[in-house]
């Protein structure tokens, strides 16, 4: 079901000129509802100017600190950055989802793991919660950080990042990269690009040596950089990511246009969501299993409607329906017959997905 709930904002504070962090008082009877692994997100939602908006963002507070926060950078433009960042203070009550999300791997206590992490401004949110969570429960693993910001001023989380390192001495190693100043060594100025890259992969990467890594920002960087890692000889299924997504490629335009051609009028779609099943008839109008299950009356999770968050996964367990675009789902996730339903298209007459998963 895609409860939200009313929780009450505990604190809002500036952490840098245009990021706010929150901090949600998530009571005792809610508590097992929002339990979450590091990487998951919450989404937030908000009647702005009496118009619905829901936002995904990833928690940056780690499981084991108790403690749900998350941290809402300003977009120009963006109505619920601006509101959270302009409006939005302590003591108010916002509506939320428990957390979901697929992102983050296992943590075990025995593991003895090297960790990479690639992240862009505000692309350090699930890396934080994955930094403390991995440091605090596996003692023999180790982080490492690549972090690109436009100046050292926007550098979020700055001083709890060197107080981790203080903290877990030799364990973490944090390299920043700044676009927008110039700094004396040329290898921390600018993105990522072959040049540093080669240097990187030289220098402080072993490869062989590394356990899986993790990428969080724009399409490009973490496009650019998975495909230099794997050429370099890490294996593609080390490398999981999360993405602000900036355009549509050519591929998924092709995709869409085939989907929009081949669209089956009539289709049977039978949604199971807390354990009942919901039954409706899908007509040419909608090119999409959740909204054609919204306008049919489900009630279903969802955020973004733009394949990036996973809010509205569900797993197709008759017929078959094709993703227009999918930026939240891995590999094998896929393979398992997980979809998005904000983009699940279905290509057979019946279709059955479930919620409950
Ligand atoms: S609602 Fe975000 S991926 Fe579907």
């Amino acid at each position: 079901m895609a409860d939200f709930h009313k929780v009450k904002l505990a604190d809002i504070y500036k952490e840098t000129d245009d990021t706010s962090v929150l901090t949600f008082d998530i009571p005792q009877e809610l508590k097992e509802n929002f339990k979450f692994h590091q990487g998951q997100h919450l989404t937030l939602r908000q009647v702005i100017d009496g118009e619905d908006i829901r936002r995904s963002y990833s928690l940056c507070s780690s499981p084991l600190e108790d403690k749900w926060q998350v941290a809402v950078k300003q977009i120009p433009g963006g109505k619920f950055s601006t509101y959270v960042n302009e409006q939005l203070k302590s003591n108010e009550l916002l509506e939320i989802m428990a957390p979901s999300g697929t992102f983050g791997v296992e943590v075990l206590p025995q593991a003895s793991k090297n960790y990479l992490f690639f992240a862009a401004g505000s692309g350090i949110t699930p890396i934080m919660s994955m930094i403390k969570t991995h440091l605090a429960a596996e003692p023999n693993s180790t982080c490492k950080l690549f972090y690109v910001n436009k100046t050292a001023k926007s550098i979020i989380f700055k001083e709890e990042l060197e107080q981790l390192r203080n903290t877990y001495f030799g364990r973490l190693e944090i390299y920043y990269f700044l676009t927008k100043e110039k700094r004396d060594i040329d290898l921390f100025n600018g993105r990522f690009d072959d040049d540093k890259m080669k240097v990187l992969t030289n220098t402080f990467i072993d490869i062989p040596d590394t356990s899986e890594v993790f990428l969080c920002g724009p399409e490009t960087m973490v496009n650019y950089v998975s495909d230099f890692l794997i050429k370099a000889g890490l294996p593609k299924e080390l490398i999981h990511f999360e993405l602000f997504v900036s355009g549509l490629s050519e591929e998924d335009i092709k995709r869409q246009e085939r989907l929009a051609k081949q669209n089956v009028e009539g289709v049977e779609v039978t949604i199971v969501d807390g354990g009942k099943e919901f039954l409706f008839t899908m007509t040419k109008d909608y090119d999409n299993i959740l909204d054609a299950a919204l306008n049919a009356g489900a009630d279903l999770p969802f955020a973004c409607k733009g394949g990036v968050c996973s809010t509205c996964k569900c797993q197709v367990v008759d017929g078959e329906v094709e993703m227009k675009i999918n930026y939240a789902l891995e590999d094998k996730e896929v393979a398992q017959n997980y979809v998005l339903s904000c983009q699940a298209v279905p290509t057979t007459p019946k279709v059955v997905v479930d919620f409950d998963v």
